[in-house]
């Protein structure tokens, strides 16, 4: 399946899987994290309390869980937390099973589509450049490509800076 990049609002995103990036508490925030909670609504939170938690975290960095979606049009969340690019110990390799712990969420919940936003590229600081080359490594692995994979950029010129990492045969008209 293509890798298909796109400007837009991940709420909106026909896909069986919404990836969110979330924080450890998986309580909601502001970024997509407060987008996808505000179209959810609360039934989106309330899912996310029954996570189990240890002292306070409910996703570690570099994980990944799923829950039901709310008023979203997808059936799943997947709340993923990335590194804080200054802060997190080797943020690649961080940032990298983000997106790999997703896609093995939606694989075992048969999902048939996914939607990634830009993980840990707002108030987590990852440089934008740095982090598409990262993730689209990872999107075109040989093991995801049964789903088809959307990420959505906020800004026109995200969306360009992630074009260039995407092989010219991936390309979809934007
Ligand atoms: N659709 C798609 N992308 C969006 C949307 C949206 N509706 N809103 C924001 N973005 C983009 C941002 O422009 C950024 O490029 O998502 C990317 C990720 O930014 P953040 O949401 O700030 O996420 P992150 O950097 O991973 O920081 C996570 O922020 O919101 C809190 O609770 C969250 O503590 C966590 C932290």
């Amino acid at each position: 399946m293509p890798v298909t990049l796109l400007c837009g609002d991940i709420t909106q995103a026909k896909v069986d899987a919404i990836v969110n990036a979330a924080n450890t508490r998986m309580l909601g925030g502001g970024g997509v994290d407060g987008a996808i909670h505000r179209a959810a609504g609360p039934d989106l939170l309330a899912a996310c309390y029954a996570v189990p938690e240890v002292e306070g975290v409910r996703c570690p960095v570099g994980q990944a869980r799923i829950t039901a979606a709310g008023n979203l049009p997808a059936r799943y969340v997947i709340h993923t937390v990335g590194p804080r690019f200054e802060f997190d110990d080797d943020p690649p390799a961080l940032l990298a099973s983000a997106y790999r712990t997703s896609f093995e969420l939606a694989l075992g919940n048969d999902c048939r589509s996914i939607a990634f936003p830009a993980i840990s590229c707002g108030v987590y600081g990852y440089p934008m450049a740095q982090a598409a080359e990262i993730a689209l490594t990872v999107c075109l692995d040989q093991r995801y490509r049964q789903l088809e994979e959307y990420l959505y950029l906020h800004q026109q010129a995200d969306l360009e800076a992630w074009t260039v990492y995407l092989p010219s045969s991936e390309r979809a008209a934007f």
